[in-house]
């Protein structure tokens, strides 16, 4: 299958579409209302959608990513008419929600109704929907003038793509086209929250985080036990993506993770304490004679190019084998959010045989990031 690229003019997340680029939209849109699939920007990351009422297109999105079809899909809106449809009812705490954080990285699971077919819900009776902020995914979805089941427009178990080029490396010749509308703002998935039973459940974090959603609705959230350890084997979670590895680059990583202080004499012991161990384990690697990766902070990159780099220090016989990147500030997660993804593919694109992570404050937006560095490092964390 030829993959058509429809490269958007200008990169819009908010404003008004050129009527060029609507055209392309109008093309994709009717690709997807016909049972095509399209991957299309979001602000968390790129989707790979296809018409949600049709039950081959959702058969289709599991094959072209090789998912497991008992994961199911979340089902993009472009407008609040749009939800009544698609569940039994609307729960007011979903009303709650959708009014403070819609559009936006939040994706509810409510009791579905009998028009989403189980192909797209992975066989539950709940459905996950989302209304994406995205200029360009919100008109895509409108034009396709269709419900838009999309998983992240990865192949399964691939870190998820924040652009483009991304997806063309993971699905080109796999689906019919690819909407360019450059990069991915917020870089981690949506927040996905279960309003299916009594009390609503956090079934993964994101830019969402918990104490918006509790401050939102006035009471506790709960956290889905997925969330807190790995889960025993039979053990079948709430979001069922969550059980497998995930988001994960091809080397094995392991996370060096420190108590992250507010006070900055603190602050500076930690990161020392960090760097030692991250630098004896890639030293270890190295040893073995394996290529390692180092992802690294704006803070602490120095710290290893001096031991990598100084005829002194300490990796400078492995300098040839080792590759450093920085995921940005410790103190910024926003840009680390923006950044994982891609970084854990370019040390894919490095070939490494080996990744040395170091983890940050799981606070706020930091939640959301360590989940997926957890799940990219199959849950093995040193913590320091
Ligand atoms: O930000 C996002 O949510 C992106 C963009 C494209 O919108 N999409 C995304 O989809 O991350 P995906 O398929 O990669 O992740 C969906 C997650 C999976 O872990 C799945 O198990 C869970 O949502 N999920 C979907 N429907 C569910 C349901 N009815 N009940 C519980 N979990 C559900
Ligand atoms: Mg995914």
């Amino acid at each position: 299958m030829n993959t058509h690229i429809y490269k958007l003019n200008e990169y819009i997340t908010s404003g008004d579409i050129s009527e060029e680029d609507m055209e392309k939209l109008n093309e994709a849109g009717e690709i997807l209302r016909n049972g095509g699939l399209v991957a299309f920007p979001t602000e968390t990351v790129y989707g790979l959608g296809g018409n949600a009422l049709l039950k081959k297109a959702s058969k289709d999105i599991y094959a072209a990513k090789g998912r497991p079809s008992d994961n199911p899909l979340i089902v993009h809106i472009s407008d609040m008419d749009e939800l009544p449809q698609l569940v039994e009812t609307v729960p007011e705490m979903a009303a709650k929600l959708a009014d403070s954080f819609w559009p936006g990285p939040l994706t509810m699971v409510m009791r579905k109704s009998d028009i989403v077919p189980y192909e797209t819900t992975g066989g539950l009776d709940t459905v996950a929907v989302r209304m994406p902020e995205h200029k360009v995914a919100n008109m895509l979805i409108k034009l396709s003038g269709v419900p838009v089941a999309a998983p992240s427009a990865n192949i399964s178990g691939r870190p998820s793509p924040t652009t483009a080029a991304h997806c063309i490396e993971d699905l080109s010749g796999r689906i019919e086209a690819i909407v360019d509308g450059g990069a991915s703002s917020i870089g981690v998935e949506s927040t996905i929250v279960d309003l299916s039973g009594e009390d609503p459940v956090l079934l993964r974090p994101g830019a969402v985080t918990l104490e918006m959603l509790r401050a939102c609705l006035s009471r506790d959230v709960l956290l889905d036990p997925a969330l807190e350890k790995p889960l025993d084997k039979d053990i079948r979670p709430k979001a069922p993506g969550m059980k497998y590895r995930h988001y994960a680059p091809k080397a094995p990583m392991i996370i060096i993770q420190t108590e992250y202080k507010e006070d900055l004499l603190d602050q500076e012991k930690d990161l020392t304490e960090l760097t030692d161990c991250a630098i004896k384990n890639i030293e270890e690697k190295c040893f073995e004679g394996l290529k390692t990766g180092i992802i690294c902070s704006d803070e602490t990159k120095e710290i290893y190019m001096h031991e990598i780099y100084n005829k002194e220090g300490r990796l400078y016989k492995y300098r040839n084998t080792i590759e450093i990147m920085s995921a940005g500030s410790r103190m910024d997660e926003i840009t680390i959010a923006h950044n994982l993804f891609a970084v854990l593919r370019d040390m894919d694109e490095k070939s490494v045989d080996f990744i040395v992570a170091e983890g940050i404050s799981q606070k706020k937006l930091g939640y959301a990031i360590m989940n997926r560095m957890k799940k990219a490092a199959g849950q093995h964390v040193i913590n320091v």
